[in-house]
C-alpha cells in the first residue's frame, strides 16, 4: 500500500486489508503479508495522523502499531503486488506494470479510481476514504484464494 506521506491512507487500507484478510484466515505472514510506505520521507516512523487513526478507531479497527515507513525501490523487488492510492504515488513508485496498480483498480463499485488525499481536508475525507478501503479490500481478499492457488 503506497500514499504520500504514509499516515493517513495506505495506513488506513493497510489496517482494513490486514484485518480482512485475518478474518479470512489468510493472516499467516508465510501467506500473506501486508505492508505500507509513503513516497515522501517527512513523517518516517510517525504514528498515524490523528483523524484517520481516530476513524479507525471509531469503526472498530487498531491503528495503534501504525510506524511510518519510506518507499524505495526495494518494495518493488520485495512485494508481490503494490497498490498505489493515486496517480502521483502510481507515477513516484515507476508507473503501472502487471504487479503495480492503483488500489481502486479493485473498488466493486467505482473501479479505477484515486483514493483522494484527506490530508489537508476535514474529517468528512477520512470517513470517505474508510468507506473505500473498506469495500476495495473485500474486493481483494475475495480474489486472494485464487491468487494464492487455493479457490
Ligand atoms: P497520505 O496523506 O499520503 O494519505 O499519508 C498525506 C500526509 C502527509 C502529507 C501529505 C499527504 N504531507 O505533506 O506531509
Amino acid at each position: 500500500m503506497v500514499c504520500l506521506g504514509n499516515i493517513c491512507r495506505s495506513p488506513m487500507a493497510h489496517v482494513v486489508l490486514a484485518d480482512r484478510i485475518a478474518a479470512a484466515g489468510l493472516g499467516d505472514p508465510r501467506r500473506v503479508e501486508v505492508v505500507s510506505c509513503g513516497t515522501g520521507d517527512w513523517h518516517v516512523g510517525d504514528p498515524m495522523d490523528p483523524r484517520a487513526a481516530s476513524t479507525l478507531r471509531d469503526a472498530g479497527y487498531d491503528p495503534s502499531s501504525h510506524r511510518a515507513r519510506h518507499f524505495d525501490d526495494g518494495w518493488l523487488a520485495e512485494c508481490d503486488v503494490l497498490f498505489a492510492m493515486d496517480e502521483q504515488n502510481l507515477a513516484d513508485i515507476g508507473g503501472r506494470s502487471d504487479r503495480v496498480m492503483l488500489f481502486r483498480d479493485l473498488d466493486p463499485t467505482e473501479p479505477g479510481g484515486i483514493v483522494p488525499d484527506p490530508y489537508y481536508g476535514g474529517e468528512d475525507g477520512f470517513t470517505e476514504v474508510l468507506a473505500m478501503v473498506e469495500r476495495t479490500s473485500d474486493a481483494i481478499v475475495a480474489a486472494l484464494p485464487a491468487a494464492l492457488g487455493r479457490d
